[in-house]
Formats: structure tokens, sequence, C-alpha cells
């Protein structure tokens, strides 16, 4: 969800006749939300979007929690991680999860996908830690690169193609609920406000189409209810002479988040950039610190009652943790406090800014981690703030 947008040609009207060049008449799909109540696109495809040539077995495609983790402080180190699998989807290595939301991180080996994937569980943000590509999707081709979130749809058929040179490695989230910008930035319009740390300038929408004509075989991969369904079409999905709506993907890059600074130390909810069902996302980006002649820039012990807390960091020095390197989870759940590590507090008093980046992701819900998680897991940080 972001403004109204479109693309290409389409009709005047809506539901009207739009012929093509042989007199034949496009193929109208409206993909849409909350049955018809929320957000929704108009498409208008060459070929029929409902023919299909073969549909394949389903494979599994799902992660187990690991329930027996219990409480603990849990840093999970994925930084040494290079290929995590073969292509887009196997190299998805999912770490945590509950009923709204799973997040993972994903570096395939292969970088152009040779087939489609639609996820029809939920809006997926990817976020680019190191790569560049194109998204090519029903909606057109966007360009996307470090540090950029890509926000996709549920249903939205697309690939990436992301260049050879360099490393690559995304973060994966799926929601279950849509992934929105922030409900309290937004006016009754839903046109985002003066102290909103991102506008619509900073949210690139695809931009130009990508329409495939060829006939042949395209397998698009559909994930929806923990199976991978293989769906065969006698054309390509990217059909599309045109669309306009409110529901498509598009990027916001970290680097065009404005950080919002105070005389003392300010709450994660001030570096909130999305809104999901039971889940915030945060960025944690470069920026002065708190000019209170006695601020502690370093932040406080904190107990999150009811939420579990999760960092991914990016880039940067961590001054409150020790022991944190590029590309760590840590996940202080609800139940314990958590804080900074013995000594942080003291030496950050002074400083004047901080060069880190990081992603911030809040549960309202218990999280646990995968099975898959537990070869990454730090044992030593729960007693980490014991000297
Ligand atoms: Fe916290």
């Amino acid at each position: 969800m972001a403004y109204y947008f479109r693309l290409g040609q389409i009709p005047p009207k809506r539901h009207t006749q739009f012929r093509q060049p042989d007199g034949s008449l496009y193929k109208e799909e409206l993909v849409s939300s909350k049955g018809f109540s929320g957000i929704y696109s108009n498409l208008y495809h060459i070929y029929n979007p409902n023919e299909v040539k073969s549909i394949g077995n389903p494979t599994p495609f799902s992660w187990e929690a690991a329930k027996q983790h219990g409480l603990n402080q849990t840093h999970l180190k994925t930084s040494g991680l290079e290929i995590t699998g073969e292509d887009y989807l196997s190299a998805r290595r999912m770490l945590m999860m509950n009923n709204d939301v799973m997040m993972g991180i994903c570096t395939p080996r292969q970088r152009k996908m040779d087939f489609y994937f639609k996820n029809a569980d939920g809006d997926e943000i990817i976020y680019i830690h190191d790569g560049e590509g194109t998204l090519y999707s029903q909606f057109g081709k966007l360009e996307v690169k470090k540090g950029d979130y890509v926000v996709i749809p549920r249903t939205t058929i697309y690939r990436f193609e992301f260049k050879e040179e360099g490393p690559l490695r995304l973060l994966v989230i799926e929601s279950q609920g849509p992934i929105e910008t922030v409900k309290r930035y937004r006016n009754e319009v839903g046109q985002l406000l003066e102290h909103s740390p991102y506008c619509e300038r900073d949210i690139r929408p695809p931009h130009e189409l990508h329409i495939e004509r060829e006939k042949g075989d395209y397998l698009v991969q559909i994930k929806k209810q923990g199976f991978l369904h293989q769906y065969t079409y006698g054309h390509s999905p990217l059909d599309i002479v045109g669309w306009d709506g409110f529901l498509y993907p598009y990027a916001l890059s970290i680097y065009d988040f404005e950080p919002i600074t105070g005389r003392i130390h300010q709450p994660p909810p001030v570096h909130q950039t999305f809104q999901a069902w039971g889940f915030v996302i945060c960025s944690f980006v470069p920026r002065l610190f708190d000019y209170h002649p006695l601020a502690i820039p370093a932040p406080y012990n904190h107990s999150n009652i009811d939420s579990d807390e999760v960092l991914y960091y990016a880039e940067g020095e961590f001054m409150s943790r020790k022991g944190i390197d590029r590309g760590s989870f840590t996940i202080h759940m609800g139940g314990l406090p958590h804080g900074p590590h013995p000594g942080t507090v003291e030496k950050s008093i002074g400083a004047k800014e901080t060069h880190e980046y990081a992603v911030m992701m809040d549960t309202h819900r218990p999280l646990f981690i995968t099975t898959d998680a537990l070869e990454f897991v730090d044992e030593n940080y729960p007693m980490s703030w014991t000297e």
C-alpha cells in the first residue's frame, strides 16, 4: 500500500471492452485484498490468466518451531554463512516464526531465477543486505539494491535477477497480514505526513512494464499452506500491457529513512518503518545522539512484557552489544529484561553520533526460533551480561 499508480495501457473506464491489435479482448484481472474492501489493482493480460497447462505435485515448504529452545536471550551468529541453497526458494532459511510472521535469510547460488514465484500465504519484505538486481513482476521492472526494503504483496508473480558480481544476502520476512506504511504517519486519505521519516518520493514503484509475449512453458511455484505448488502455464504470467491501482510491489531504501532524534534517548517507535498484523519493522540508521547535557546515548534496560524483539545487525558498530557481527540476529524475549552489555553505558557518554544500520522486528505474540536456526545459536549469549 503506497499511493495510486499506473503503468502501460489501460482503458478509460474499468470493466469495459479493451481490445488487442488483432481485435480480441485483453483479459482484465482485478487483484483485490480484504474481499472488495481493501487495496486493489486492475491488470490487463494478453492471455487468459486461468489457462493452466499442467499442475505438478506439491512439495513441502515449511519450517518447524524449536520449542525446546525455551526462554533464552538469543544470538544467532549467521555472519559466516555464505551460500544457503541452490535457488531463491531452496536457499530460504527461515530462522524464527510465529503465526503472524517468519524471518530468515537467503543467499542463493543461482542469482537469476529460472522460474516465477508467487507467495499466496503472505506479503513479503525482502531486505537487500547485499546485492543489486532487478525484480521482474506482473507490475513491471523494479531496480533494487543494497539497503532496499522490497515490499511484495501476496500473489504477485515475480522473479529476481541479481547481478553475478559482489556478495548477495537477503533478509526475508513473510507476513500473514498486509505490510503497510505506519498509520500514525498517514493523514485521512493515506498521504504520509510531514513528521513521517519517509514520504512518497522515497517509495519506488516499478518504473517500466516488462511484457513477455512469447508462448512456451512457464513454471510458477506457488507457496500456499506449507507447500510449493508447481503450476505450468503455456504463456508467461508477465503478459500485462497495463495496470492501475494501489496494490503493487515497491522499494524503500533504508538510506532514505530520516531518523528522529531528541534531547534524551528516543524509544524504538521513532524508528518504525512498517506495520503489519502482530509485528512492526523498524530501521536503525546513522543519526546524531541525544543532546541533553547529561544524556546517555546507550539505551536503558528494558522489560518487554508482551513482545519479542529481534534486531538484525546490518552495518556499523553496535555500541550497546559486544560479540555481535554484521549479519547477527539478537532475539530479546518477553519475560526477561535486556539492555546494554557491561561497560557500554559509561563508554557511550559523550558520543555524538552513530553509524549503525539495523533492521528491527518486534512481534506482539511469542516468537520461536526454528529448528533450522539451532546451529547458529551462540550458547554464551544468555550469560553475556554477567562479568
Ligand atoms: Fe527493547
